[in-house]
């Protein structure tokens, strides 16, 4: 049972205050015991068992391949390891086709450890349902690896006027659906500022620029544990670190004193 000062609750109160004084959140993505004990202790504030676990430790061209059962079993993995972050975990890919399906697997999201979960796109209606059982939501926009079947790949969304329109009115709908904090994946910076800016959740971006309340990454990527491609705004924070620790560190240092993400991370 978790004491009231690690409740969900005060977590969030911590992330909205964080928000309010501009302190950006640090927050990376784990998969086992080992890796989020080591990011807790470095003060990383959000953990996301992401599934991205389908590519980095499935080896996966995509996150399609990932199921509840492969979600609950990292997610019981991480919980062990944290106290003090805000775990989230991804409803993976359709595990929330209806409402009711939705929430019967964010109960079990929720039973395995999650304090929040995590879905793709605009799906306004499961985001109130989920929210009406008091299950916490991040709401995940601009990239949706879940739909790469749908889109020309791995590509920057929000670069026409449309498309940047719809993703800041999607920010809008999901804030007002009960969404309590809401990622933006791989979207220009300055349209992931001004979504910043209106909304009073806390934004978390990954590729969105530096203008967002906190950043997010693929943890593999900052130790650069996978040689392939990397998409530009992945840094590699094993350079010039003594251990891993190090690079955990210089990492939520980066987010904090805002020197990371610089230019050259940005679209
Ligand atoms: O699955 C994941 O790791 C994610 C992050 C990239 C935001 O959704």
């Amino acid at each position: 049972m978790k004491t009231d000062q690690y409740s969900i609750q005060s977590k969030l109160s911590h992330l909205n205050a964080l928000k309010q004084k501009s302190e950006k959140i640090a927050c990376l993505t784990a998969y086992d015991a080992s890796f989020s004990r080591l990011l807790e202790r470095q003060g990383i504030e959000v953990i996301l068992v992401g599934d991205s676990l389908g590519m980095v430790c499935q080896g996966e061209n995509s996150t399609l391949p990932v199921t509840m059962d492969h979600m609950i079993y990292h997610t019981h993995c991480v919980t062990k390891g944290i106290q003090q972050a805000l775990l989230i975990s991804d409803m993976p890919y359709q595990s929330y086709t209806t409402a009711q399906q939705a929430l019967t697997h964010a109960h079990q999201l929720i039973q395995a450890g999650a304090e929040m979960v995590k879905l793709e796109g605009a799906h306004v209606d499961i985001i109130k349902t989920i929210r009406d059982e008091n299950i916490a939501v991040c709401a995940h926009l601009g990239l949706l690896p879940q739909s790469i079947e749908h889109l020309e790949g791995y590509k920057v969304q929000g670069r026409d006027t449309h498309s940047a329109e719809r993703i800041f009115q999607d920010a809008l709908a999901v804030e007002k659906a009960g969404a309590q904090l809401l990622v933006l994946e791989c979207i220009p910076a300055k349209l992931a500022a001004e979504i910043s800016q209106h909304l009073a959740i806390p934004v978390i971006g990954i590729g969105a620029g530096p203008d967002c309340d906190g950043q997010v990454l693929v943890l593999y990527d900052i130790l650069n544990l996978d040689v392939g491609r990397k998409p530009r705004f992945v840094k590699n924070f094993m350079q010039g670190a003594a251990s891993i620790d190090d690079a955990i560190k210089n990492y939520r240092d980066a987010v904090k004193f805002q020197n990371y993400p610089g230019d050259e991370h940005c679209y």
